[in-house]
């Protein structure tokens, strides 16, 4: 190999068969990303490796971690006017025109991440060659952050695949891996590792005819396909998305019906609606969603700390799922119980968890291996960290630390589940009270992402650092909040929830109260949210609450868990349930104001969530509006309760809230923090 020429990012090789090889390396930074500087550096590399006519090209990256990850994300959040949007993608589009325009064979060489703008890329060469393993994902996950493709990235796809399966990636946002881009025509060839260049060589000095779209794929980009399937497209993406909320895969799915045949038309209509797009309020949100995940995960990046056993105690609905998630994680587990009888189905559910995310036989009977049952605790004494999970009484708990403390390794910490005891009420029944946090995590364990580390007044720093860095290491995100009642998520949820049941109460089916919440961009109604949680469970959380902010529960939430309502697991609640599903009302839901429910709800949550600011239950917005979001899916694409407060105006909603007082009584009353937010 020689070394012809090199910049900050990037440099470039020949070797003996006059193929060029052009290294990605992005300075200070651990993953290749695409801005601004890396655009221009590409293209004078590009048009010298054009005037030196080689062979062939191949981009590689130098990156452990892939081959390029996407757009530089903070670039977005320096783009104020469309203008300036339209002049960058032009620039990213006329780089990559030139780089597709070379006369001889060219080939993205990946490994590890090929997303958004780095599939863009790939699809600017002639050949792509992948890694063949799972950590190799290639997709354009721009919808995601309420974008779409802008780098030519939908124009070559969509030719290369054919309509349907082209729009299927782009507007799923999912990544595959070399095989399954293989098997979609976007990947030329999958090959281990020690393969890669010889593969990319090989591609280069045979130069065999591109793949191309099979008729029927192609047929689905013909001008009198194109409208019915745009419909279908719409249809299913409306199952998920609100057009209101979430407009880029409309538009994206708009390009596509007018443009699909004509490569320049749809690059101009990429770039001319993404400029548009990036300056809307969606893209800017999920963007700060985007960095919110991003900080939450900086919390646990104590790396020194590793922990290989754990055990949890209490086998039931949290216990059960913690510990088969822990094992999932690669963790080595026991589980304990007062019975074996009581462990057993966590067991059964644990390998349910482990068929549907593992696959293959041998790593869910690793997965097993791992897991342990242990109704007699043994394991206490070898785990790095106990999580208690049993049922929510005080005393019992005490009594548990107990026994156990004396048992436990020196340095391993107690962490409990407890969803309402403050640890003060707790630690008082340890000789060390500074090992005990709080590992909060949210039902179902599977989906939910975030973990509440609650921090108690004895809580050591050393034990809260452990506890962020153990979250990250089982993939979940950390929230550090203190130890008071509800924590964060719980406590402002349970207003909101109050408020639906208040509604109810007042004649509102549940199916208007639901819909008022998901067309403000909920994930789910609060009424089938406090169904799926379980009424007692919301009872329970909701007494406790109330006892400590002076505020009642709703009488109607009590009669339904005396009559034995329970919700979804009994099968009755607000809604009626068959097989575990809705039964849906057919009665008429007359005329109701969907806007003013939906304020009584959210303003109710806001009130709180100002309240829990105020109270300084975590340190700042962004932690709550991360905590709200990754807790409970509260509408991303407003970017948290206090991002919204921001949007709307601090004042207007205190406004809102005064006349609520007003007409509704006292629940209302605003918080006294929303005077720093009015005047801040
Ligand atoms: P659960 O009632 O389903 O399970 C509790 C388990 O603990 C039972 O299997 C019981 O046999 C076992 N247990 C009780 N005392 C024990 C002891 N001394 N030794 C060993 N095992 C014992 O309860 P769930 O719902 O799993 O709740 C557990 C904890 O998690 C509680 O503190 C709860 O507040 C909290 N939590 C519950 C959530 C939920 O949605 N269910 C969500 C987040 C936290």
């Amino acid at each position: 190999m020689t070394e012809i020429t090199a910049s900050t990012h990037f440099h470039v090789e020949t070797d003996s068969d006059n193929i060029a090889w052009l290294h990605f390396n992005k300075a200070d930074s651990s993953t290749n990303v695409l801005n601004a500087e890396v655009f221009d550096q590409l293209d004078q590399h590009l048009a010298e490796i054009a005037r030196l006519n080689p062979r062939g090209l191949v981009i590689l990256s130098d990156k452990r971690n892939g081959f390029i990850a996407g757009a530089d994300i903070s670039a977005f959040t320096r783009i104020n006017h469309t203008d300036q949007a339209l002049a960058f993608l032009r620039r990213g589009q006329d780089v990559f025109n030139r780089l597709e325009a070379l006369p001889f064979p060219t080939v993205a060489l990946i490994h590890g991440f090929c997303l958004g703008g780095g599939t863009e890329l790939s699809l600017a060469c002639r050949y792509r060659v992948t890694r063949d393993d799972p950590g190799t994902r290639m997709g354009l996950p721009e919808v995601k952050l309420g974008i779409h493709p802008g780098w030519g990235g939908s124009a070559r796809l969509v030719p290369l695949l054919g309509g349907l399966k082209a729009m299927d990636l782009i507007l799923s946002g999912r990544s595959i891996d070399g095989r399954s881009g293989k098997r979609l025509g976007l990947v030329d060839l999958v090959v281990p590792e020690r393969h890669l260049r010889a593969a990319a060589r090989k591609l280069v000095l045979e130069s065999p005819a591109p793949h191309q779209a099979g008729w029927l794929d192609r047929l689905s980009n013909h001008a009198l396909v194109r409208p019915l399937l745009a419909r279908v497209f719409r249809q299913q993406v409306g199952k998920r998305a609100n057009k209101k909320h979430y407009p880029s895969p409309y538009a994206m799915i708009d390009i596509w019906r007018r443009h699909a045949t004509d490569k320049p038309r749809m690059l101009e209509a990429e770039a001319q609606s993404l400029a548009q797009l990036v300056n809307g309020a969606t893209a800017r949100n999920l963007v700060r969603v985007f960095f919110l995940q991003e900080q939450l995960k900086s919390l646990g990046k104590d790396k020194s700390y590793t922990p290989q056993y754990v055990h949890v105690i209490g086998a039931g609905t949290m216990g059960g799922d913690i510990a088969a998630w822990c094992a999932f994680r690669g963790f080595r587990v026991s589980l304990q119980d007062q019975s074996p009888e009581r462990i057993a189905p966590a067991i059964k559910r644990a390998h349910t968890l482990f068929t549907r995310k593992l696959k293959t036989p041998a790593k869910i009977t690793a997965a097993m291996d791992r897991l342990l049952p242990d109704h007699k605790g043994a394991g206490v004494e070898r785990a790095d960290i106990v999580i208690e999970a049993i049922f929510e009484d005080a005393d019992v708990k005490r009594s548990l630390y107990r026994d156990i403390e004396p048992r436990m390794k020196a340095d391993a910490l107690l962490a409990t589940n407890t969803s309402s005891i403050p640890l003060e009420e707790l630690c008082g029944a340890l000789l060390r009270p500074d090992r005990l946090v709080g590992l909060h995590f949210f039902n179902p364990v599977a989906m939910m992402q975030l973990v509440e580390v609650v921090v108690g007044h004895a809580t050591s720093p050393v034990v809260t650092a452990r506890a962020m860095a153990f979250t990250r290491q089982i993939d979940r995100l950390p929230l550090p909040v203190t130890s008071t009642p509800g924590f964060l998520v719980n406590r402002i949820l349970m207003p909101y929830l109050m408020e639906a049941v208040q509604l109810e109460a007042e004649g509102v089916p549940p199916a208007v109260i639901d819909k008022a919440a998901t067309d403000f961009g909920m994930p789910m109604g609060p009424v089938l949210l406090a169904d799926t949680v379980g009424l007692d469970i919301c009872l329970h959380v909701a007494e406790i609450l109330a006892s400590h902010f002076h505020a009642e529960v709703p009488e109607s939430l009590k009669k339904q868990v005396a009559d034995g309502h329970l919700g979804r697991k009994s099968g009755h609640g607000f809604y009626q349930y068959k097989k575990g599903k809705v039964v849906k009302s057919t009665a008429r839901t007359g005329n109701w104001n969907l806007e003013d429910i939906s304020n009584r709800l959210i303003d109710r949550l806001l009130n709180e969530a100002v309240s829990c600011l105020r109270e300084h239950v975590v340190e700042n917005k962004d932690l709550l509006d991360a905590g709200m979001i990754f807790g409970t899916g509260f509408a991303p694409f407003r970017g948290g309760p206090m991002q919204y407060i921001d949007a709307v105006g601090a004042e207007t909603v205190y406004r809102q809230l005064q006349g609520l007082q007003t007409l509704r009584g006292e629940r209302f009353a605003p918080d006294p923090g929303w005077n720093t937010l009015i005047h801040s």
